[in-house]
């Protein structure tokens, strides 16, 4: 009984900062809410609750359209990270070298430090999480989000694992969601979408959802980290650190030499022939 009034209370906290934010910005201003619709909270910790359902969520997916949001984004789990967002990999052997960074932010970070700087326990923690995940990663809460599709008149977006042409249409086209959202792909080939309207249906070298990038971020610039997806180490820290050498500059977007520059490039992405 506590457990669920604490949650419809969480759910009230929600609606009142959208009808503040909607009373700020006015009407024409775009809010969306991200949204865990089903948050597996016993993923990691099978003792503890299961967290909001996906009954309750879609109810508040309701109200939050009834409160003046413009779309809605279906993701999952009550953690962040969690085995199922961002779904893939636990790299325990990356997260030896970068949580400390974290021990002094939270109660239970020097134990999870201790866990992954442990072999024996930090691969069967691995193990753990990586069978709560499940089989899928690519589409992994399309389910969650064609229920709230159905409940709801605002557009509904959808996370999770999304870099393959075909099946981001078909999502589309069956009506499941009206787009997707992509992070890592994004991360591992910033120019996927040109690759997609090249006519590749993947990436030559896809993110292979790993998840270096995530843990790498608490320490080191953003970028991709999986070594297996370039022709040497060298090869990826060029990538990554060439976030520092961004090559259209703020300052000449809406240049017309530098729209011509970006065209260009877009162009030799597309003359790319599909894999
Ligand atoms: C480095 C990194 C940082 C992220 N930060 C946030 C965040 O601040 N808020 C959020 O809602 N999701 C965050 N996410 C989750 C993504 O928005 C996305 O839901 C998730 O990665 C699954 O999508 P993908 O498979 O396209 O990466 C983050 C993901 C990554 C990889
Ligand atoms: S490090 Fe690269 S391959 Fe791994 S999940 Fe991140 S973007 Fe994908």
């Amino acid at each position: 009984m506590t457990t669920t009034v604490a949650r419809w209370r969480t759910a009230r906290f929600l609606l009142d900062v959208v009808r503040a934010i909607r009373r700020e910005v006015g009407d024409d201003f775009h809010l969306q809410a991200k949204i865990s619709v089903t948050d597996f909270n016993n993923a990691v910790l099978p003792w503890e609750g299961k967290g909001n359902t996906k009954r309750e969520s879609i109810k508040v997916c309701r109200w939050l359209e009834a409160a003046g949001v413009d779309a809605i984004h279906v993701s999952s789990g009550s953690l962040f990270p969690h085995p199922r967002n961002p779904a893939g990999a636990l790299p325990v052997d990356a997260l030896a070298k970068t949580y400390d960074t974290m021990v002094s932010s939270g109660r239970y970070a020097f134990r999870n430090l201790v866990i992954f700087r442990t072999p024996p326990l930090s691969q069967a923690f691995r193990w753990w999480w990586e069978h709560n995940r499940g089989p899928r990663v690519e589409a992994i809460n399309l389910p969650d989000a064609r229920a709230v599709k159905r409940a709801v008149g605002v557009p509904v977006l959808c996370t999770g694992g999304f870099q393959t042409a075909s099946v981001i249409r078909a999502a589309i086209t069956a009506g499941d969601c009206d787009a997707v959202t992509i992070a890592r792909p994004l991360i591992a080939n910033n120019e996927l979408v040109e690759l997609f309207r090249a006519g590749h249906d993947r990436a030559p070298r896809p993110c292979t959802y790993c998840n270096k990038c995530l843990v790498n971020v608490i320490e080191n610039p953003l970028g991709c980290y999986e070594e297996s997806r370039f022709a040497s180490r060298d090869e990826m820290l060029a990538q990554i650190m060439s976030v520092y050498e961004p090559a259209f500059p703020a300052s000449i977007m809406g240049d017309p030499v530098a729209n011509g520059a970006i065209e260009t490039r877009a162009k030799t992405v597309q003359d790319a022939s599909p894999a």
